[in-house]
C-alpha cells in the first residue's frame, strides 16, 4: 500500500514537473509558441553548461529520450536546482575569483581592508576597499575626477591600477532611470536614460558619483572535494566618474565594494539571484591580512552578538555597547550604539565615553606626556 502510494505520488510530482518544465520562445511575429525543454526542435540549439565551459551538444547522445528514466531524472534535477536557488543557497560559499584573501596597505591606502575582484568581459581586476558601512560597489570609471591610478603614487603597489570602462566590457549594460535600484530616477528627464548616482560617505566631503551599470562579477566556489569552479554573477556597479574628499586622497583609489544591508549591495544582489544565503564573513588576522566569504553562515557553535533592529536612521550594522574596559578596570553603564564599519579606519567613541577612556588610560600608562604642534589629540606620549 505504502509503496503504491509513493509511486502514485511520484507520478503526480513527475507530471507536475513535466508541466512546469516548458521553455517559452518568442518568434518575430506577434504570436508565441511553447516548446518543451527537451523537444527535438530545441535539440539543435541546446548547449550544456559544464563548469565554466559551455559545450555545444547538438550531436551527442546525452539528449534524453522522451519519457525515459534519464529524461525524468534531468527534469527533476533541473527543477530541484531551481528550487534550491529559490531557497537562496545554490552555493555554500562564494569568493572573488582571484581568491578570498583580503589585505591592508597601512597608511598608503587609508588603513582600510582591500580585496582583488575581477569584473566584466574580458575581465579586469580591481583592488576594492571592503565597506560594511555602505551598499554600492563603485569603480573609477570614465574618469572626470579620480584618484591617481599609477603605481608610482603608492609605495605598496607593483602595478598600475585600472579604470573601468563599460564600453569595453561586452557584458556591461546601463541601468536605466526606471530601474528599481535607481534612487535618483524621479529626477531623470527620461525613464530610459542611464541612472545617475551620488554616494555620500561618513567622512566629510567624501563622495563618488556617476551612473549605474550592470556587469559580471567573477566569483569562485569550491565543492566538497575542494575543486574550484567559477561563478559569473550579474551585479550593479557605480561607474564612478567623479570622486571627492578622501576618495581623491588615497582611500579606495581603485573603488569600493559595499557590503551593507541595502538592496544594491553585492551580498544582497547575490542572495536575491539565489546564488547564496544572504550573509557573508570577514575575518582578519593580527597582521591585517584576512578572508572574505560570501554566503558564509558561520559555525553553529560560534558565539554571536545580535545587531540592533534596523530603523530609519540606521540602515546599517549597529550593535549596543554594554561596557568597556581599560586594562582590568571596566566602566559599566556606558550604553551607546556603535556602527560596525569596515570602511572606517579608526574606532570613534561618543565624546563623554572618549573622555572617560582617555583619562583612565592616562592614569595607567607610564610614559611621559607630550604635545605636538597641530596635533588634534589631547593625549600624546613619547613612546621610545
Ligand atoms: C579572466 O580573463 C583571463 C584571460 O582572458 C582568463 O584566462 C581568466 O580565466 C578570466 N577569469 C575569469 C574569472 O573569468
Ligand atoms: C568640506 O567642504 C566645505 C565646503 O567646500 C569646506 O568648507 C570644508 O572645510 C570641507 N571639509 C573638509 C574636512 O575638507
Ligand atoms: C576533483 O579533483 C580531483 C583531483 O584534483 C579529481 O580527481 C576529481 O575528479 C575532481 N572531482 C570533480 C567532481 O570534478
Amino acid at each position: 500500500m505504502e509503496f503504491r502510494f509513493l509511486v502514485y505520488l511520484l507520478t503526480i510530482i513527475l507530471i507536475l514537473l513535466t508541466r512546469t518544465s516548458l521553455a517559452i520562445t518568442f518568434s518575430t511575429s506577434s504570436s508565441s509558441k511553447l516548446i518543451h525543454r527537451f523537444s527535438d526542435e530545441l535539440k539543435a540549439f541546446r548547449v550544456f553548461k559544464h563548469g565554466e565551459k559551455v559545450i555545444s551538444d547538438s550531436s551527442s547522445s546525452s539528449w534524453p529520450k522522451r519519457k525515459s528514466v534519464e529524461y525524468y531524472e534531468l527534469l527533476v534535477n533541473s527543477d530541484l536546482q531551481r528550487q534550491k536557488m529559490k531557497l537562496g543557497a545554490q552555493y555554500k560559499f562564494l569568493f572573488p575569483s582571484k581568491g578570498s584573501k583580503t589585505m591592508s596597505f597601512g597608511n598608503d591606502f587609508g588603513w582600510l581592508h582591500y580585496t582583488w575582484v575581477d569584473i566584466g568581459t574580458p575581465n579586469v581586476s580591481f583592488l576594492v576597499a571592503l565597506d560594511t558601512g555602505s551598499d554600492l560597489l563603485w569603480l573609477p570609471c570614465n574618469c572626470i575626477q579620480c584618484a591617481p591610478l599609477s603605481a608610482s603614487y603608492y609605495s605598496s603597489l607593483d602595478r598600475d591600477l585600472t579604470e573601468y570602462s563599460p564600453s569595453v566590457s561586452s557584458t556591461s549594460k546601463h541601468l536605466s532611470c526606471s530601474h528599481e535600484f535607481c534612487e535618483l530616477g524621479p529626477n531623470c528627464k527620461s525613464p530610459k536614460q542611464p541612472c545617475p548616482y551620488i554616494a555620500n560617505y561618513f567622512s566629510e566631503n567624501t563622495s563618488s558619483s556617476g551612473f549605474l551599470v550592470e556587469d559580471t562579477l567573477h566569483l569562485a566556489t569550491t565543492d566538497d572535494h575542494a575543486n574550484k569552479s567559477l561563478v559569473h554573477a550579474p551585479i550593479v556597479i557605480g561607474c564612478g566618474r567623479k570622486q571627492t574628499g578622501g576618495y581623491l586622497d588615497g582611500i579606495a583609489p581603485n573603488g569600493l565594494i559595499g557590503l551593507g544591508l541595502g538592496d544594491v549591495s553585492v551580498p544582497s544582489v547575490l542572495a536575491k539571484a539565489g546564488l547564496m544565503h544572504n550573509s557573508f564573513s570577514l575575518c582578519f588576522n593580527e597582521d591585517d591580512s584576512g578572508r572574505i566569504f560570501f554566503g558564509d553562515q558561520g559555525a553553529a557553535t560560534q558565539q554571536s552578538t545580535p545587531f540592533l533592529p534596523l530603523n530609519e536612521i540606521h540602515m546599517s550594522y549597529m550593535v549596543e555597547v554594554e561596557g568597556y574596559c581599560i586594562g582590568s578596570s571596566c566602566l559599566k553603564q556606558s550604553g551607546f550604539q556603535a556602527q560596525f564599519d569596515s570602511g572606517t579606519s579608526f574606532t570613534f567613541l561618543p565624546d563623554e565615553v572618549y573622555k572617560k577612556v582617555s583619562v583612565e588610560f592616562d592614569k595607567r600608562v607610564n610614559v611621559k606626556r607630550t604635545s605636538y604642534e597641530g596635533s588634534p589629540w589631547e593625549y600624546c606620549y613619547e613612546a621610545r
